[in-house]
């Protein structure tokens, strides 16, 4: 039998070696909250060896994970799904029960805007604490990753200190999330950076037993930012801010442009050249929506004004604006592309989802902009190539087509409102023998203008007064 003598180590070594072997030892974690946040990081947690149980209150979603099929469209996420399930390291479970003995707790649950108000609905983070509080020890750690209001996690830590057994220390440590849907795999397992928030006497255990977890991607480079609760919540909300605003910021150039003649694609590639701007996120068009952007936003102008605040982040009101003012924008363009008015013109809205990639239609632009136009007389068919479920259930009222072609026959308008590569790469000679007039409107700068002009069509862009000889962007939203 090999001694320590022999690996190079000395007797009195021994705890040391045994506690850098218990440091490698996989850990047993718990997910609570299996959206697009919670599977992907539970799938992902197993993937880099530790053993998962995601919980959810949803006992179909639950299941239909479990048997290795997302409730969503997610890129990637089936196929990890399937390569993660025969090492037996992911459950997928509605009994929380299960998740005693975990080392880590992860609060992954959603923090939608409220009903009737722009704050956020934290209901189901204190719900997700309370559930996970019995079964907490002084050696496990709750890590919260749902986007919160400045001094939800404080609080959050108080919920579950009056809940959990009376020896126990409660330790919570604030870790925001900031996956992007379409390619939220990759962004998990190689994020930009780790934030933790931590606070009190525990911080130092706190943040060496994150480090475990997340041991494959800081041992990869991953820079990790260690603050306050505070600044950990603030930094998610801030960096949505921030996104939001410098997508406003190239809509409004879009406005102007389109008033006086500019092309706003040339203006975003001309200032993103500049290092200190950078090209990412000045696509022009039809604006921000999703789960997130948008209503982080509100929330956090909501909770500035509950801190009497309200002035520091009173812009984020304007940026707000300026992002619906796009959609009314196409709305009204359709109207005047129509010789005036919307009654009887048939619409085909080419996209639903949010974005491309992903199945989201949480606060689209595509059906908000879909909704207005059947609201005044249009006749509008959506279609979207994974989008389509959600959309229907969120907006019944729709027309909806069987694929593009279908969308697009005998439409006077065409409306390409998400980008998804099939509309990008449509054949514009083939699809102008099916409408009605050959007319579309690019609402995401996405389309070879040019070959669309050459092929008969009235081309509009937004923010592109000339955009019938322009060429499209060539960059990616992310
Ligand atoms: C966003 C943040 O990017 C992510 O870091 C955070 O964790 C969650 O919120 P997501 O909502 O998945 O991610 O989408 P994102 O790629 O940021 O796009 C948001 C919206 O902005 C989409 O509707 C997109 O079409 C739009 N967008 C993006 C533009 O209109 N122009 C751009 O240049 C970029």
């Amino acid at each position: 039998m090999l001694t320590h003598q022999q690996f190079g180590t000395s007797v009195d070594d021994a705890p040391a070696a045994a506690d850098a072997e218990q440091a490698r030892r996989p850990l047993r974690i718990a997910v609570i909250g299996t959206g697009y946040l919670g599977a992907v990081h539970a799938a992902c947690m197993a993937y880099q060896g530790h053993s998962v149980v995601a919980v959810d209150a949803d006992a179909g979603k639950a299941a239909a994970l479990a048997a290795g099929r997302p409730p969503f469209f997610e890129p990637g996420l089936e196929e990890l799904l399937a390569e993660v399930a025969p090492t037996g390291r992911l459950t997928f479970t509605t009994d929380y029960a299960l998740t005693a003995g975990s080392d880590v707790f992860f609060l992954c649950v959603g923090t939608p805007q409220q009903q009737g108000g722009y704050a956020a609905d934290t209901t189901y983070v204190y719900a997700a604490a309370r559930s996970v509080a019995p079964y907490l020890t002084s050696d496990s750690l709750v890590v919260g990753k749902s986007t919160v209001p400045i001094g939800t996690a404080a609080a959050v830590r108080d919920t579950m200190a009056a809940l959990a057994p009376a020896e126990v220390t409660v330790r919570l440590v604030w870790n925001p999330e900031f996956l992007r849907e379409g390619v939220a795999i990759q962004d998990t397992l190689h994020p930009d950076r780790f934030v933790y928030g931590v606070q009190g006497p525990t911080a130092e255990a706190d943040i060496a037993l994150l480090d475990r977890v997340y041991a494959t991607s800081l041992a990869d480079g991953t820079p990790r930012v260690v603050t306050d609760y505070v600044t950990a919540e603030m930094v998610k909300t801030a960096a949505n801010s921030f996104l939001a605003t410098k997508i406003s910021f190239i809509n409004a150039m879009a406005e102007i442009c389109e008033s006086a003649g500019g092309d706003v694609v040339k203006l975003a590639e001309a200032i993103g050249h500049d290092e200190r701007i950078g090209r990412k996120f000045l696509g022009a068009g039809v604006g921000f929506g999703g789960g997130c952007l948008p209503k982080d936003i509100r929330a956090f102008r909501a909770r500035a004004e509950e801190l009497g605040l309200g002035q520091s982040l009173a812009f984020l009101h304007e940026v707000d604006g300026i992002n619906q003012r796009r959609r009314d924008r196409v709305v009204d363009l359709v109207a005047q592309l129509s010789g005036g008015g919307h009654a009887g013109v048939r619409v085909a809205i080419l996209g639903a989802a949010f974005k491309p990639h992903s199945d989201d239609v949480r606060d689209s632009p595509a059906l908000s902009i879909a909704a207005a136009l059947q609201d005044r007389g249009a006749h509008v068919r959506v279609f979207d190539p994974k989008a389509m479920p959600n959309a229907k259930h969120v907006a019944p009222q729709l027309q909806y087509a069987a694929d593009m072609w279908d969308a697009c026959a005998d439409a006077d308008v065409v409306a390409v409102l998400t980008e998804w590569p099939e509309f990008r790469t449509a054949d514009p000679v083939a699809l102008a023998n099916v409408v009605r007039r050959p007319v579309i409107i690019d609402g995401r700068n996405a389309l070879p203008g040019s070959a669309w002009t050459a092929a008969g069509w009235t081309y509009h862009a937004l923010g592109r007064a000339a955009a019938a000889s322009a060429l499209p962007r060539k960059d990616s939203h992310s």
